[in-house]
């Protein structure tokens, strides 16, 4: 190598960030220089104002490469880009082709997402996602014959699980709501941006800790924590009323009856009952018991639907019936 060339590769190494190519391929054109890396030197893949093709996408997974640079000040206009892609593809979701549209804009909903966890205090990336999913519950509500392409299309797109769980759980969810007919559209738009942001605590643990099965002590104090600091996170910045967040901050203390896990005298006060907290908890057990983890196989939606009988068949045996029926048109 050139010794101009080491002293530019060296320099690099303190400027590059990452930036994954979920990101890179929703963009249309690159913002800025991107750079890839085999081990290697650094060399430039795209170049500022390249077109980010299919095929060039296709030519990055073939050869292994997911892992892009782009140097660190550059980051931020991705992250702007994406969310401007968001706004525009929330405001249209259905022209067009709805179901590209919809698809879209839940992998780009799901990215912004990832942005609001690496900072769950800016009001603006709060207020982007909670729009577009305002946005898309309306659309998916007019539109449930598209609900399991879309579900099929989204978990093949193998989102980290921690981004994708509050989408899988809320389309199960509003499924369930809309078959039941037991709630009004405005209070199924509020159960399902409930639904969706429930976990926005866990982002108070970085999120490659969640991929081994077990947490360090202080992760895991955090994490038993999560409900809580989603409500802190949700207060007075999204328009959800009080008794929605109670849902959030109890959506735990549900899944815990019936398993030797709960313990009434500890938990019994701060447990808020209730169709709706039930419902939430449920349609999330079972969206994450259905769904590979790194480090554990799907179970079968059997199994799922069996420990959900465990847990609320005697206090709801009507809505256990709901679900186990919704579940099985779903997968027919
Ligand atoms: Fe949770």
């Amino acid at each position: 190598m050139e010794p101009f060339a080491a002293i530019f590769q060296n320099a690099l190494n303190f400027k590059l960030t990452t930036v994954s190519i979920r990101e890179v391929m929703l963009l249309e054109f690159a913002p800025c220089d991107i750079f890839v890396s085999d081990g290697g030197p650094y060399r430039i893949f795209f170049y500022q104002g390249n077109t980010i093709s299919s095929d060039a996408i296709k030519e990055l997974l073939h050869s292994g490469s997911t892992l892009l640079f782009v140097r660190e000040e550059s980051y931020q206009n991705i992250i702007a880009l994406l969310q401007e892609s968001l706004s525009k593809v929330t405001r249209a979701l259905s022209i067009g082709n709805p179901l590209e549209n919809a698809k879209k804009q839940m992998n780009l909903l799901t990215i912004c997402l990832g942005h609001l966890y690496d900072s769950p205090t800016d009001d603006q990336k709060l207020n982007l996602v909670f729009q577009s999913i305002k946005n898309l519950v309306s659309f998916l509500s007019k539109n449930p014959k598209l609900h399991f392409e879309i579900y099929r299309d989204y978990q093949s797109q193998k989102h980290h699980f921690i981004f994708a769980q509050p989408m899988l759980s809320s389309i199960f969810l509003l499924g369930i709501l809309q078959q039941s007919r037991l709630l009004s559209p405005k209070e199924i738009e509020s159960l399902f941006l409930t639904s969706y942001f429930k976990d926005l605590g866990m982002s108070a643990i970085p999120i490659e800790k969640y991929n081994s099965p077990v947490l360090s002590k202080v992760d895991k104090k955090l994490f038993s924590k999560h409900p809580e600091i989603s409500v802190d996170l949700l207060s007075g910045r999204v328009q959800l009323a009080p008794s929605y967040l109670k849902i959030i901050e109890n959506h735990h203390s549900f899944s815990l009856l019936g398993t030797g896990d709960f313990n009434p005298e500890e938990t019994f006060d701060n447990f808020i009952g209730g169709f709706e907290t039930m419902i939430v908890s449920t349609s999330d057990i079972i969206a994450a018991m259905i769904s590979e983890r790194p480090y554990r196989s799907a179970t079968s939606l059997y199994d799922a639907l069996e420990l959900i009988r465990v847990l609320i068949a005697e206090s709801y045996p009507t809505e256990f019936k709901y679900i186990v029926h919704y579940f099985r048109q779903f997968f027919k």
